[in-house]
């Protein structure tokens, strides 16, 4: 008896830990949402783009689960290791790609909803290169695409600023470019470019006793 209690109480506070750690990211995101909304940005730091993209993925995956346990999705990496560490704002790409993610898995589950076809499953791919100057971040699903004429979420389902945020986040904040590819009924394709250079020389020389 004493035993099963001593691993029942192990078990629950391993479970807690996980959760206070998700929390604590949880709020460095939400705390970087704030601090974009109020115009101010947060700090460059050299990252490892694929342990970002993995991390962004669970956080994705976990939360559409949590709050619908029925949901499912294959997801596929194709991660450059290669991959250089890159400068940039760590919290604010993540939150483009989450909602990148999020939005794959929408329309990803929205088609298996509407799909006459039993045999199709959601997937979701991501994938990182290493173009020397740059770095390029590809999130590819298999959902509804994006009709030719626009449409969004049912009202209250989604605040619609994913985007423009996420375009904002990769164009102004950090120089780089969104392009976006889809097939109506098939597939959509995001694809992100972020630069390594950003900024100007003189700039670049000033910063750069912290090393490569
Ligand atoms: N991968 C995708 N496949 C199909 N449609 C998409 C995809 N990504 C975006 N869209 C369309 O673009 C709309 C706008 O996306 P955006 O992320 O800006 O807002 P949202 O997801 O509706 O709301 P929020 O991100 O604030 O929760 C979506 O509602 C959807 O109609
Ligand atoms: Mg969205």
């Amino acid at each position: 008896k004493r035993a099963e209690a001593d691993e029942v109480v192990g078990m629950l506070s391993g479970n807690l830990e996980k959760i206070a750690e998700h929390g604590r990211r949880a709020d460095g995101i939400v705390t970087s949402m704030l601090a974009h909304s109020r115009g101010s940005s947060g700090e460059r730091q050299s990252v490892n783009v694929n342990a970002m993209v993995e991390e962004a993925l669970n956080l994705a995956y976990h939360g559409a689960r949590a709050q619908d346990q029925s949901f499912n999705i294959t997801l596929e990496r194709d991660l450059d290791r290669c991959a250089a560490p890159i400068e940039l704002v760590p919290q604010d790409v993540t939150r483009v790609l989450l909602n990148l993610f999020g939005n794959g898995f929408y329309a990803a589950t929205k088609r298996s909803r509407e799909a006459p076809d039993a045999a199709f499953r959601p997937a979701l791919k991501v994938t990182t290169r290493e173009l020397g100057n740059e770095i390029e971040i590809r999130v590819r699903d298999n959902g509804t695409g994006i009709p030719p004429f626009f449409t969004t979420k049912p009202t209250g389902e989604g605040t619609g600023l994913g985007l423009s945020i996420s375009y904002d986040i990769i164009t102004q904040q950090h120089g780089g470019t969104v392009e976006v590819d889809s097939t109506f009924g098939e597939f959509t394709e995001f694809t992100i470019r972020l630069p390594r250079v950003q900024r100007p020389a003189s700039q670049a020389v000033i910063q750069s006793p912290r090393g490569a």
